[in-house]
């Protein structure tokens, strides 16, 4: 039997737009029990033009419901990307009967501008709603913030900075991120620029997001710098970079034992996997929960408009919770699935202290697939080898990731996971991430859905996120180690369900 394009390719609890084409997420915000999640969005087309803010909400993060599309392109152009936050204290004056607007701040692309080469095609507007994001209206009096001269000036991110009662809004301009204040979401200030000099420049900076966070253990408040950059990225393409440090209300500053240990790596990447593009954090997620969580565009800007799917392109990550770390002198972030990702487990399969002299397989049962499935495995006895799982189908494709423990590397190979060659980037190369630890343990925490794979190795430290399109779903698991001690001390392999 030949498998729909639906059955086959559409994802169980990735978002994917109903119909047509996708990219950055946008003005994510929560507000009463609901999980808002805006993108960029052409509803005419597989492929990138005039963007819209196409809509969705849930209430688990990972059952998501399409609504009408939010915003439209008009006459001062597209809708390019952005955030929301909501207003509490009213302080735009936008609110009605007493309940919160939300307020939407996003790029005016104008693509007549861009056409006659002039350099002011992007500027910033906003949008408002006081029916809790359901319907929006923009403001009369956009732009709020005029181009400067520079040609890329887009994706405002806003803030609220709670010590010192300010909105603060960060933007990308081509090559830094540029800073500023508001106190009622309409007049802005220009504050600051951050990194012209500090992190990876392969391509220009976009889709910034800033943030305090907590640091885990040390209970200090460190700002989180989140930066996208295309091309540039650690395997080819886009990627996601971020920075740490210190905000005094005006000015961001590197954290030293931060910025010593960037001059070494060059880049902190969110992900190494080529899929994880455009990624920023949920606002207005209550005191009471505490959680800062992401979601990212999981393509690439190398072949997002190729990829096999007709009546959809591309797919958002899972739902990350990001937490801050502190490691030795420096800080740094690690990822993990959403815990609600747990209540939609339905059958695991479970075993533990297996060595590794012979391969561990295992096989899915009939009608289950590895394309629903969580997989978490610590591996204890790693030397110098390697270790790698490889995951296959009847078919005769394979998808293969593990450690190289000499080079101190992880990797992914896609390059024979069934459709590769709709674009000579897709797989010309497995990708490749540093291992930071040294430990003998390796835990592995792998999500999988029927066109991706999220891996978190250590704890979240390192993340590898990939898109594939197999001819079959995987039905196999198989882990082969060549460290002579090395031992599954545990897996739990889990069936997700989803209606
Ligand atoms: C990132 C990006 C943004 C821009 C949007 C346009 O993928 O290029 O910088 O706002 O896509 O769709």
């Amino acid at each position: 039997t030949v498998l729909s394009e639906e059955a086959l390719y559409r994802p169980y609890f990735h978002f994917t737009p109903e119909e047509k084409w996708m990219n950055d997420p946008n003005g994510m915000f929560y507000y009463n029990g609901y999980y808002h999640l805006f993108f960029q969005h052409y509803p005419d087309s597989t492929v990138w033009g005039p963007m819209h803010w196409g809509h969705a909400v849930s209430t688990d993060l990972l059952n998501w419901k399409e609504l009408p599309i939010a915003l439209y392109p008009d006459e001062s152009g597209y809708i390019f990307s952005g955030s929301a936050v909501v207003d509490h204290e009213n302080t735009s004056g936008f609110g009605e009967n007493g309940a919160p607007p939300v307020i939407a701040m996003y790029t005016i692309h104008n693509p007549e501008k861009r056409d006659n080469d002039q350099v002011d095609v992007e500027t910033q507007g906003i949008a408002y709603s006081t029916d809790e994001g359901m319907t929006w209206t923009k403001y009369q009096g956009n732009p709020v913030i005029e181009n400067p001269g520079i040609r890329d000036f887009r994706d405002p991110k806003i803030v609220r900075d709670t010590t010192r009662n300010q909105w603060v809004m960060v933007l990308a301009a081509q090559d830094r991120a540029k800073f500023y204040r508001s106190d009622n979401l309409k007049d802005w200030e220009f504050l600051s620029d951050f990194g012209v000099e500090t992190g990876a420049h392969g391509g220009v900076w976009e889709c910034p997001d800033f943030f305090p966070m907590t640091v885990e253990d040390t209970g200090e408040t460190k700002w989180v710098l989140i930066q996208s950059v295309n091309p540039g990225g650690p395997n080819g393409g886009s990627a996601t970079q971020y920075f740490i440090g210190d905000f005094d209300g005006t000015t961001f500053i590197l954290d030293p034992g931060f910025e010593a240990e960037l001059n070494k790596r060059k880049a902190f990447w969110i992900d190494y996997g080529k899929d994880n593009y455009a990624g920023v954090t949920w606002s207005g997620i209550p005191d009471s929960d505490g959680r800062k969580l992401f979601i990212g565009w999981m393509s690439n800007w190398e072949y997002a408009q190729q990829v096999p799917t007709t009546a959809w392109r591309s797919a958002m990550t899972l739902p990350r919770e990001l937490r801050l770390v502190k490691t030795g002198n420096t800080y740094q972030l690690a990822s993990q699935p959403v815990r609600e990702l747990k209540d939609f487990r339905a059958r695991a399969s479970k075993k533990h202290d297996i060595a590794l002299n012979t391969p561990f397989v295992y096989h899915t049962e009939s009608n289950a697939a590895l394309n629903s499935t969580e997989i978490s495995l610590t591996l204890e006895g790693i030397g110098n080898g390697t270790s790698v799982i490889q995951l296959y189908n009847k078919e005769g494709d394979s998808l293969t990731f593990g450690l190289n423990s000499q080079k101190k590397e992880f990797f992914i190979d896609r390059t024979k996971t069934g459709k590769t060659g709709f674009s000579e980037k897709f797989a010309e190369k497995k990708s490749v991430a540093p291992r930071f630890s040294s430990s003998a343990t390796l835990d592995i925490h792998i999500v999988l859905d029927k066109t991706s794979i999220e891996i978190f190795y250590d704890n979240g430290s390192v993340v590898m996120t990939e898109i594939f399109f197999p001819e079959a779903p995987f039905d196999t698991f198989r882990l082969t180690a060549t460290d002579s001690e090395a031992v599954i001390k545990e897996i739990a392999i889990h069936q997700l369900k989803f209606d």
